[in-house]
């Protein structure tokens, strides 16, 4: 079958389309065609191999972490789906390669599309949608009437995060180019600073909690808003020493880890704050949730260009200019 390859790290992201073995189907693992697939920031890096040493990955490998399809086969274990049944997924690391005609997935990732989506829709939730669930649950917990502020708001991340936010009673302060404003104020923003224009660091203060998108250079203007012991999340800049605790490393690259987000860390601390990096997991129950959640707020995923597998060097290209508002997506 055909795939899209990194055949050697590169700075340009350059992936080659190439013919492949057929996945392995193990008795816990359920095999999808592939329909459509969710192109993040994630796949960018792991091209370039700045993703490696957090989540170790040895080229030639096949890129894609989500999915959206039909079940061709079932694991000998497998009861919870069925040939024919249409799906979506985050992949695990482990089980990378949503770019290729077809992919085997672990069943306990997987989740039944939920009803009036097309592919390509169901293919631009999970990852963005599942960091946002988790952000929101695990890694933070703001009680209704919390104040979070969340940049970037209109990217594919940002629209889950919002409407998530607000149904969970959390009020909400974005940034984004005036064009979106309207549409993130109708998710449950509060309040949208054109980004262009506004400076949010002298804008806002005494937030309980920032969820940064936006890297390491945004860090030090992020801890500056929040209010004490509140709490910064970050998608985007250094992971720290309990995330690599959190993903069972061994000691040695816990204390590299450690010593990656320490910075940031004291920083915090200094101020009375908190530092902590996150990285989305695979989960079908929660993406269960997520279906729910969809319903419930009546929320279409927005899909803002696709391409075929074999323009998959253009989806990657324009998610790489961190100008997309909503999802790319690959469709058969
Ligand atoms: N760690 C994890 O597990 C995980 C999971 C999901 C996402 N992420 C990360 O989260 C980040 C967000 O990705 P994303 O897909 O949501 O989209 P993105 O590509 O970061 O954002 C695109 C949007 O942001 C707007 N924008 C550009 N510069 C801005 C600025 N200075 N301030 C405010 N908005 C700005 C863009 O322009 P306009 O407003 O002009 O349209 C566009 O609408 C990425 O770094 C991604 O890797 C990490």
């Amino acid at each position: 079958m055909q795939a899209i390859q990194v055949t050697h790290y590169n700075r340009q992201h350059w992936v080659a389309l190439n013919d492949v073995p057929e996945p392995t189907v193990g008795p816990t693992d359920v095999l999808i065609e592939v329909q459509a697939a969710g192109v993040n920031l994630t796949d960018v890096r792991f091209a370039t191999g700045v993703m490696a040493p957090i989540l170790p990955t040895k080229p030639p490998f096949t890129l894609g972490s989500e999915v959206a399809g039909t079940v061709l086969k079932v694991g000998a274990a497998v009861t919870t789906f069925s040939v024919g049944q249409a799906v979506y997924a985050r992949l695990p690391h482990t089980q990378m390669g949503a770019f290729a005609e077809r992919v085997a997935v672990a069943a306990n990732c997987l989740a039944p599309i939920p009803a009036g989506l097309t592919f390509e829709q169901a293919a631009a939730v999970p990852s963005a949608a599942l960091a946002a669930y988790q952000a929101l649950t695990e890694e933070l917990s703001l009680k209704a009437g919390d104040q979070l502020f969340l940049p970037r708001g209109a990217g594919g991340f940002g629209l889950f995060v919002i409407p998530f936010a607000h149904k969970l009673g959390i009020r909400v302060t974005t940034s984004a180019s005036p064009r979106h404003t309207a549409v993130l104020t109708a998710l449950g923003a509060e309040r949208v600073l054109d980004y262009h224009t506004t400076d949010f660091a002298t804008e806002l203060h005494d937030f309980d909690a920032v969820i940064d998108t936006q890297g390491r250079d945004a860090i030090p203007n992020e801890l500056k808003i929040l209010r004490h012991h509140g709490t910064l999340v970050s998608l985007a800049a250094l992971p720290d020493w309990k995330f690599a605790r959190q993903q069972g490393y061994s000691f040695p690259r816990q204390l590299i880890f450690g010593a990656a987000g320490l910075g940031f860390t004291l920083q915090a601390r200094h101020q009375h704050k908190q530092y902590r990096f996150m990285l989305v997991h695979a989960d079908g129950p929660q993406l269960c949730h997520i279906s729910d959640w969809l319903a419930d707020l009546h929320l279409t995923p927005t899909v803002a260009a696709t391409y075929s597998l074999e323009q998959t060097q253009a989806a990657l290209d324009q998610v790489a200019t961190r100008q997309t508002a909503g999802e790319v997506v690959i469709t058969r």
